[in-house]
């Protein structure tokens, strides 16, 4: 192998790292957090295992959430399904085929309820993935935690809430940039002050990585959002030490092993550093990267779907050893469908062998002082440090993906990337490499009647409720949306007088407009 061998990013490989006098990082919990953000890391306490699950209707999902508590699940994590991602009630002409097919169906506060029936919503913590109306889905959860009797103070949890890499990569906006940006910080300060432990927002990379971006394009680009969500949140007179320690980031990790680790040890100093330096946060939990990991779907083949098992493992375990808080793992059959029971449960057990097997919890950052992983957490850092000055030349995130720049990053480097497997430059075993035929695997069933059971419980809910407080409820969301108020307080008020999810996004589309990536902003 006389060629020069590269990471995923590109980045050169030598065939020996030997000492270059390199200071050592200073220890885990100390400034910038290099090593890890807690002194004791793992041993303190593990990762949370928070496996991504959501199907059909409520009670299925529910299902599911309490069978992966049993398994030993530590935290939620909600997938709902497109039409409740944007908005729309499953009723909605616009939701026709896609009603509880990625996730569950949300559409109202008895769904919400439903979906936690038996979760106690003050002893567990909950991850939504929900975007351009997070604040409707967080609302919901705060309702129902009322009904259950726990008291929004003590609620934990994440709701994704990042809308600038749903125009870079994932799809699912509603609103233009500007009232998007808008609807986040109303967020972050009706959380700081109603739900104080609840994490505002969990600034993605993982989908930008989906995508097709590199590692460290994805480093950069999340970085670069987040540089622009706590510039919003100061612009909109919020203090970066009140809102920054409830900022929360969300990872890729795909099969470069040591990439995968410097990029995550490098994103903990770049933010530390970006907080302090560029933001003058002073409060050291504003400092510290807090971040989830999911393993990389696209990843995962539909060829020897088993491999799969392996490909997961080796990414689970970069995240840990790469530091972070909460994993999700893929289960080996999701190139297909959704992931059966069986598949989700080995998924669970790759985290549970990892955690009481391997011993790499014992000791913080084990692969720091590794000549290799310091000088590829230097690399790292450097180019995306680069990127970064090249976005902020453009005039920042927003402006970076109004102007098509991010997206146009991670299609030339997706296309690369492609190109690189089909001439098998890239090897993918089972799919250009030691390719056989497969025997089948059991693969998930969707409930094909979800649809119309949604449907039917909409028409229930809309002839039992007080309609003339629903109307109510909405005409003061209208006036806050056209004015400058906070407009959760009566979105909340509209939700818990059960309008609908589509109803109070129907309201904000009306004053706002929908986002349209052909039209110039
Ligand atoms: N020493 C001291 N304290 C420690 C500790 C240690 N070693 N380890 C943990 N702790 C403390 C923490 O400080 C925290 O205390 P607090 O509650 O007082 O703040 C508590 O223990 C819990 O620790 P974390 O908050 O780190 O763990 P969580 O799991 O609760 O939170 C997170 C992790 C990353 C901060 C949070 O934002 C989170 O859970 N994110 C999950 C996001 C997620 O699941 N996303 C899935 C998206 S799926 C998707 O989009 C893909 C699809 O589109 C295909």
């Amino acid at each position: 192998m006389g060629s020069q061998i590269t990471t995923d990013a590109g980045i050169p490989v030598e065939p020996i790292y030997r000492d270059n006098d390199r200071q050592p990082e200073p220890d885990a919990g100390q400034f910038p957090y290099t090593r890890g953000i807690y002194p004791t890391m793992y041993r303190g306490r593990l990762w949370t295992m928070r496996q991504y699950a959501g199907f059909a209707s409520a009670h299925e999902t529910n299902e599911r959430f309490r069978y992966l508590l049993n398994q030993g699940q530590m935290g939620l994590s909600v997938a709902f399904d497109l039409p409740t991602q944007l908005g729309l009630d499953s009723d909605d002409p616009r939701a026709e085929g896609e009603v509880g097919k990625v996730g569950v169906a949300i559409d109202s506060i008895d769904d919400m309820a439903t979906l936690f029936a038996g979760i106690p919503l003050d002893k567990v913590s909950t991850s939504m993935t929900i975007n351009a109306p997070a604040s409707v889905l967080l609302l919901l959860y705060e309702l129902v935690g009322a009904q259950q009797g726990a008291a929004s103070k003590t609620l934990t949890g994440t709701i994704q809430n990042d809308i600038l890499k749903e125009y870079a990569a994932r799809g699912t906006y509603i609103f233009p940039p500007r009232p998007s940006m808008r609807l986040i910080t109303d967020t972050f300060a009706y959380c700081a002050e109603r739900i104080p432990r609840w994490n505002t927002i969990s600034i993605s990379g993982y989908h930008i990585r989906e995508a097709g971006a590199t590692a460290v394009q994805e480093l950069a680009f999340t970085l670069a959002n987040g540089i622009a969500y706590v510039q919003g949140a100061i612009d909109a007179g919020l203090h970066v030490d009140e809102f920054g320690p409830r900022l929360s980031f969300f990872f890729n990790a795909h099969n470069n092993f040591f990439e995968e680790i410097a990029k995550f040890r490098a994103a903990r100093r770049m933010w530390a550093t970006i907080m302090r330096e560029r933001f003058g946060a002073t409060d050291e939990r504003a400092l510290t990267l807090r971040f989830h990991t999911q393993t990389g779907g696209s990843t995962l083949t539909s060829q020897q779907p088993l491999n799969n098992v392996v490909r997961v493992t080796l990414q689970a375990l970069a995240a840990v050893m790469g530091g972070t808080q909460s994993l999700h793992t893929n289960g080996f059959d999701e190139a297909l469908s959704l992931p059966t029971t069986e598949a989700a449960t080995l998924a669970l057990r790759t985290q549970q062998v990892i955690a009481y097997e391997s011993g790499v919890t014992a000791s913080a950052d084990p692969l720091g002082g590794s000549y290799l992983v310091e000088s590829m957490t230097d690399e790292i850092e450097q180019r995306a440090l680069e990127l970064i000055r090249h976005i902020d030349d453009l005039g920042g995130a927003v402006r970076a993906v109004e102007d098509g720049f991010v997206q146009a990053q991670i299609m030339d480097t997706a296309y690369d990337y492609q190109n690189r497997v089909e001439s098998g430059e890239q090897l993918v075993i089972g799919v250009n490499k030691f390719v056989t035929d497969d025997a089948p695997v059991p693969i998930f069933k969707p409930n094909e009647a979800v649809a119309a059971e949604q449907c039917a419980k909409l028409a229930k809910l809309r002839a039992e409720r007080d309609q003339a407080a629903v109307d109510a409820a909405l005409a003061d969301l209208q006036r806050a949306a056209e004015g400058s108020a906070n407009v959760l307080y009566p979105m909340r008020e509209a939700l818990s007088q059960r309008a609908t999810v589509g109803e109070v996004c129907g309201v904000l589309r009306r004053i706002w407009g929908e986002y349209r990536p052909d039209v110039a902003i």
